[in-house]
């Protein structure tokens, strides 16, 4: 099968982002595995710099003080975006570092020449970049040393136009959370119109970005501070580099498409899909089940595996929402678990753990498939049943329960519909549920759903 798509492939992507730095002493470091290895907080790793927050804090990392990589990551905040042009739950962010050694000049400069470099780089269009600094606060000054890198940068090369825009730290201020590493950023932004090369104000360009006319490709965060309990409580000992690229993205504005999942990260799970499922009474749908195979893969392969806590639910979710999603709208539903090996070549060569995990992979998600395959006739019926008025806490959790719905689907499902679910009540029927079976009494479990 060959998927054709413009310009570069995702692998030739990556590959030269790790050259391109490589060539400048940084040591090329292997992805963490998506679950953190250190209790972080956190289930898992949401940003390529979450490995390395030891080091960002002063640790002497074993491969030096420049880095480089492309993570895996996952973040499911946002997961009732997916489908839109833009939004995945799992992604891969390349990412450069330097662990107080150079600063924002180099590292401006090197995320210019890398997207606009004809030979070592991915050749964009430097006209149809836009970027943005941190407008300062009580935490930290303007970033005019920024923008007077990029507009120098754009000067010597000729770029004219408003162009470079400063920004609240709302925006332009970067943390993984409430403790931590942290400061402002620098972001960069792609013309994925090309109509708007001659440059904006800062009002149109507010406008273009609400549009998605432009979407961010790449953000250069200047670790110096040190968060706690959500505030900035002084300097670290080293400056930072900590810089993030989303990989799909990238490659969504290099391969000239206007919207992820026609990358060729993405294309031959969606030609998969409508090959095997036939048509499918919405492109949204098939999008969700593209992404939450391809994420559910990538977690079963880092082990884990499906439960009812923490991250085996999420990955539950995931794959129930999936299968859902696919057999509700689908014109052929089978098994999505033939997909694996889809997902699996995708990344052979860069994910090799992948294929070595291919029959786990396979196994995990054949097993959870065909349990909630078999409930999912029913779980319809009843749903259907229920949901034609708001959903009682007490139906929730039967059909959570019973049934095996995630509660956030019953909630996007009832929603849809225009109906609520109960929430406090549902929580309140979970509680119950947990107290009597830690009792360890199936008779009372019984009383509590019926
Ligand atoms: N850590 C920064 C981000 O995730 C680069 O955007």
């Amino acid at each position: 099968m060959s998927f054709f798509t413009t310009g570069m492939t995702s692998k030739e992507i990556r590959s030269k982002f790790l050259e391109f730095f490589q060539k400048r002493n940084h040591a090329v470091i292997a992805s963490a595995s998506l679950v953190p290895e250190n209790d972080s907080g956190v289930l898992f790793n949401t940003a390529g710099m979450q490995p390395l927050i030891p080091y960002l804090l002063g640790k002497d990392h074993p491969d030096g003080k420049r880095l480089v990589n492309s993570q895996k990551c996952v973040r499911t905040q946002d997961i009732l975006e997916v489908g839109d042009n833009t939004h995945d739950t799992f992604f891969e962010m390349l990412g450069n570092w330097s662990l107080g050694d150079y600063f924002k000049k180099e590292a401006i400069e090197w995320s210019y020449e890398f997207l606009t470099s004809k030979t070592e780089g991915l050749s964009l269009d430097p006209t149809r970049l836009y970027i943005t600094c941190f407008e300062g606060d009580e935490n930290a000054p303007r970033d005019t040393e920024s923008q007077e890198i990029w507009q120098e940068i754009f000067t010597k090369n000729k770029i004219n136009g408003e162009r470079i825009y400063f920004r609240p730290a709302y925006k332009n201020w970067w943390s993984v959370g409430d403790n931590g590493p942290c400061g402002p950023d620098t972001e960069m932004f792609y013309d994925i119109t090309g109509k708007l090369t001659s440059g904006m104000s800062l009002d149109e360009y507010l406008v273009a970005d609400e549009n998605q006319q432009v979407v961010e490709i790449w953000n250069d965060v200047f670790m110096q501070y040190l968060k706690k309990d959500g505030k900035v409580i002084g300097s670290l000992s080293q400056k930072n580099v900590d810089t993030g690229s989303g990989l799909e993205r990238l490659v969504m504005v290099v391969q000239g498409k206007n919207n992820i999942f026609d990358t060729d990260l993405f294309s031959p799970i969606i030609t998969e899909l409508s090959s095997r499922y036939g048509k499918f009474d919405n492109e949204r749908a098939k999008r969700i089940v593209a992404d939450h195979v391809r994420t559910a893969v990538f977690m079963l392969s880092d082990g884990v595996t499906p439960s009812n806590t923490g991250r085996g639910y999420i990955l539950r979710r995931l794959l129930r929402r999936a299968i859902f999603q696919a057999w509700k709208n689908s014109e052929n539903f089978t098994e999505l678990s033939s997909l694996c090996d889809t997902v699996i070549k995708i990344y052979d060569d860069v994910y090799q753990d992948l294929e070595k995990n291919g029959e786990k992979i396979r196994e995990v998600f054949e097993k959870e498939e065909s349990k909630f395959t078999k409930t999912i006739k029913q779980g319809e019926k009843e749903f259907e049943k229920m949901s034609d008025k708001d959903i009682s806490g007490k139906n929730a959790f039967l059909l959570f329960s019973s049934y095996g719905f995630p509660f956030e689907l019953i909630k996007e499902l009832s929603e849809a519909k225009g109906f609520s679910v109960d929430e406090v009540g549902f929580k309140e029927e979970f509680k119950n549920h947990q107290d009597l079976s830690r009792k360890g009494s199936e008779q009372k479990f019984k009383a509590v759903l019926e």
